[in-house]
């Protein structure tokens, strides 16, 4: 993908992370999922006084596309932005649960931009877990 879609998703995602509750950890992140059809869904951490119920941003734009059905399942890529008290100094990478739910969605080539406030990685889901577990254990 050219340089104009990584920036404008890591724009969304920057967009979303104002949405964040993060009142505990201060730490706010926002994430922009790109579909085939060039959809785009949001999602912004939402934290909880019993920590364990905490969401990631990435799961809240997986949830928010799954749950709206129809066949834009078809993602292509996400953005992450993250950091503590409103600066972006950092890569917030996606946790391992994230990764996760990543794999259920996406292919081995599905990608993950992350943006520091000054450079962009981009990295394919294969690179962040390899040795997965998914469906085709199961079968
Ligand atoms: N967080 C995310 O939103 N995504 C990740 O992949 C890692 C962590 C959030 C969860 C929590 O609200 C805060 O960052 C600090 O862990």
């Amino acid at each position: 993908m050219d340089d104009k879609i990584y920036l404008d998703l890591i724009e969304k995602a920057t967009y979303a992370r104002v949405n964040a509750y993060a009142p505990y950890s201060g730490y706010k992140v926002g994430a922009a999922l790109l579909c085939s059809d060039g959809t785009v869904f949001k999602g912004a951490n939402i934290e909880n006084s019993a920590f364990s119920e905490t969401v990631c941003a990435e799961r809240v734009a997986f949830f928010n596309a799954i749950s709206k059905g129809g066949d834009r399942r078809d993602f292509k890529a996400i953005a992450i932005v993250g950091g503590k008290n409103n600066k972006i100094i950092d890569f917030a990478s996606p946790c391992g649960a994230c990764r996760q739910v990543m794999r259920e969605f996406c292919s081995d080539k599905f990608e993950i931009i992350l943006y520091n406030g000054k450079e962009i990685q981009v990295h394919t889901l294969y690179d962040m877990l390899p040795y997965d577990f998914s469906a085709k254990n199961l079968k």
